[in-house]
């Protein structure tokens, strides 16, 4: 086993009704909090008016941070760093899903940093190590944003969507009824993150058997039935509530003990981000079934193991190249079995998207399988369109 260090600082407070009952408490501490939100669904289904009705009930100073868009811009960073600082904030409170959460972290950051934490962070390696503390109410799971310090910013000017290091929140709180108004696709694909999230650890080195691939499979079966049990009845609670458990499970580090995790296909998804603004689920729900068909007979024991384990495959009068990619095609059957897209068209990505670009500004990871150049990145894309 590969040697690890872990420990967990971020406190999970999950299920119904836990910011009526531990929002006051846990900001306490606190007199001036930044309540940073996104484009306003947290103000029509009521979540704002909870949060920001605790906090004044307590007394506190909050200072409002609106506008957080999907895939945060670097530029929206700046301005939350610029608005904590000119107005004296000492807690950053994050109601919304992985975009809103993640731009906390840098503002986490950047608020109590003279350097700009992007040429910091990704031209000088170097990390922040002070912060504003924060803490995040999760409003859409999938991203399991919540439960690290890693936010995936797209700087504009530069034309990269990458990951920068930010801050933990002290506490994470998981209320499914929160989600019960998020749209049945947006749901979807960020289940389907949450299963990619589980997938590119998996898929990470090392190959031999271990835990926390063993949790690894219980988590994608879980999201697998979790998916389906939700197309059968878009309200259900149980279902929606297990997607939000497994969404931070896939991202709060017990997956990746021991591993180098793959996350090839992130790096595709985030530099299509950087170019298309597109839905981040989604982009990987494409793009998975074409990266996996590429590079399976390189990784044939695993592949072979992910279709019996998670896919149900039965590998009886079958060579194990064929287990192996009947595993991917039920992957991509359950794709199209979800309604997500299977098609850069399909997304809306316009055609003309200059994809010889986004292919060679793509990182290429240290833990997949088999290391792929920038020709074969751009490939994949092609296929994909
Ligand atoms: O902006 P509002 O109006 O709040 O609407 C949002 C947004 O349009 C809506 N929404 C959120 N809560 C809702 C709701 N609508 C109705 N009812 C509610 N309760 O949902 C839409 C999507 O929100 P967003 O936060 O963008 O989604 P998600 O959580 O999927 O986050 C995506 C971002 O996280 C990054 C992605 O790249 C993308 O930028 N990721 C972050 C990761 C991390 N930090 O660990 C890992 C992931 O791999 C991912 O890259
Ligand atoms: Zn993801």
């Amino acid at each position: 086993m590969n040697n690890f260090i872990f420990s967990y600082p971020t406190k999970v407070y999950f299920g119904r009704g836990c910011v009526r009952e531990y929002l006051a408490c846990l900001t306490r501490p606190y007199q001036t909090v930044m309540l940073a939100y996104g484009g306003g669904s947290v103000r029509k289904n009521g979540v704002y008016d909870e949060a920001a009705g605790i906090l004044a009930a307590e007394g506190k100073t909050v200072v409002d941070f609106p506008g957080i868009m999907p895939n945060p811009t670097y530029r929206k960073v700046q301005e939350g760093a610029k608005l904590a600082r000119e107005a004296g904030v000492d807690f950053i409170l994050a109601v919304g899903g992985g975009s809103t959460i993640d731009c906390c972290k840098i503002v986490a950051a950047q608020a109590v940093q003279d350097a700009d934490i992007w040429t910091m962070e990704m031209e000088k390696r170097d990390l922040p190590d002070h912060f504003l503390p924060m803490g995040a109410i999760v409003t859409v799971s999938g991203t399991g944003s919540e439960m690290n310090s890693g936010a995936v910013i797209t700087h504009e000017e530069k034309k990269i969507k990458g990951g920068l290091m930010g801050a933990h929140s002290e506490f994470a709180m998981l209320d499914p009824a929160y989600t019960m108004s998020v749209p049945f696709r947006q749901v979807i694909s960020g289940a389907f993150d949450t299963l990619s999230h589980a997938m590119e650890t998996y898929f990470g080195k090392p190959q031999e058997n271990n835990l926390s691939d063993d949790i690894g499979e219980a988590v994608m079966r879980s999201v697998i039935a979790n998916m389906r049990a939700l197309l059968a009845d878009h309200e259900s609670y149980n279902a929606r509530s297990e997607l939000m458990w497994a969404s931070a499970m896939a991202e709060n580090g017990i997956l990746k003990i021991g591993k180098v995790t793959d996350f090839q296909c992130h790096q595709m998804e985030h530099q299509l981000g950087a170019y298309t603004d597109c839905n981040h689920g989604a982009g990987l729900a494409v793009l998975h079934p074409a990266l996996y068909r590429r590079i399976y007979r390189e990784g044939l024991p695993k592949f072979k193991r992910f279709a019996m384990a998670v896919w149900g495959i039965d590998p009886a009068g079958k060579s194990d190249e064929e287990t192996a990619a009947a595993g991917v095609e039920a992957l991509a059957d359950f794709i199209r079995e979800m309604g997500l897209p299977t098609s850069f068209h399909e997304m809306g990505i316009d055609a003309g998207t200059d994809f010889e670009a986004i292919a060679n500004s793509t990182n290429i990871t240290a833990g997949c399988c088999k290391k792929l150049t920038h020709e074969e990145i751009l490939a994949i894309f092609n296929e994909c369109r």
